[in-house]
């Protein structure tokens, strides 16, 4: 019988890459280089399905009408705000994702970034390799402690739980959440709040939302300006939630005390001004990038592959109402 044809957008890792080849008719992209439109689209017209990452934007002119070959969309990672999937699914394109294996993983990141920036990690780094270090001094890069200080979550989904869980019960945090869902975290004390509140009485925001239209620039000059101006903000989650403009105004006016970002509104470009800044710590969209997770985040894909060709339900499917247009 014949095997399946999965097109892989984007470098694997190897252990991954090998189930693949071994179960499926598939295309790897061994150079890594980005798909363009056109290679997205040939994909669509030829293979069974396509794995896609989160840089492979494949809004409706992309997808194109119902006479591809393509059936389902196996996102390589959790977020799915680069694949219009109401228009997929009207196509009958099935999208699947892989939800829970880098909740860990990128709330070890949000973690990382709340320390980097509180404890002026990325200034001191900059002082070692420049040779600007004259020793030690009681004075010197005096930072913030975490233990005490109040976190406000944005996005109680995993993530934001698991950040939760490490902030409260690792560091001596206070958590405030704003979410739609009540949820709780076993052992920590936490308080759900409406917005504007959580902005007024933190001491770190981070943000665990979806990007979607409604948290499209959630954090913008308004927003900003409830913050308290001794606060960080920390941004794991999409770079659309934050009006990167907005924020960089923020940081240089003494609006907010600085930020921790993993993400960015046009990845890989960095909003200008962004870099000249001390009072933030930049990363290149790492929440996941472990060995471990990302070999994770691999075989929950070929999971949904599996289970699609076989005709089971798809473990982790992506499902979204369809308005009448
Ligand atoms: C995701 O899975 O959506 C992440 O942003 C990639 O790490």
């Amino acid at each position: 019988m014949r095997k399946p044809s999965v097109v892989v957008t984007a470098r694997w890792p190897l252990a991954v890459e090998q189930v693949l080849q071994s179960e499926f008719e598939v295309t790897l992209n061994e150079s890594d280089r980005p798909f363009t439109a056109d290679d997205m689209r040939s994909a669509l017209a030829s293979a069974d399905a396509l794995c896609p990452t989160v840089i492979d934007a494949l809004p409706a002119e992309i997808l194109g009408d119902a006479r591809g070959r393509c059936r389902l969309l196996a996102n390589f990672g959790v977020g799915f705000n680069h694949i219009d999937v109401a228009h997929a699914t009207r196509l009958g394109i099935a999208v699947s994702n892989t939800p829970g294996v880098l909740t860990d993983c990128t709330a070890d990141l949000a973690l990382l970034l709340m320390l980097s920036i509180a404890r002026r990690a990325g200034e001191g780094e900059r002082q070692v390799r420049s040779s600007q270090w004259r020793g030690w001094r009681p004075t010197h890069l005096l930072g913030q402690s975490l233990a005490g200080k109040t976190l406000g979550i944005i996005g109680m989904g995993r993530i934001g739980q698991a950040v939760a869980k490490r902030a409260g019960l690792g560091f001596g945090m206070r958590v405030l959440y704003h979410s739609r869902s009540v949820v709780s975290v076993p052992g920590v004390d936490i308080e759900r709040l409406d917005l504007d509140d959580l902005l007024a009485r933190a001491d770190f925001v981070s943000l665990h939302c979806p990007s979607n239209p409604q948290t499209h620039h959630l954090l913008n000059s308004e927003s900003l300006g409830k913050m308290k101006k001794e606060a960080y903000l920390i941004n794991t989650a999409r770079g659309d939630v934050v009006d990167e403009l907005a924020l960089v105004e923020a940081l240089r006016n003494g609006v907010i005390a600085g930020a921790g970002l993993d993400v960015y509104e046009k990845e890989p470009q960095i909003q200008a001004g962004l870099i000249d800044l001390e009072n933030v710590v930049l990363l290149p969209h790492l929440g996941s990038a472990s060995v471990e997770t990302r070999t994770a985040m691999g075989m929950c894909v070929v999971n949904n592959l599996r289970a699609f060709f076989q005709g089971k339900p798809l473990p982790d499917p992506v499902v979204v109402r369809l308005t009448n247009r």
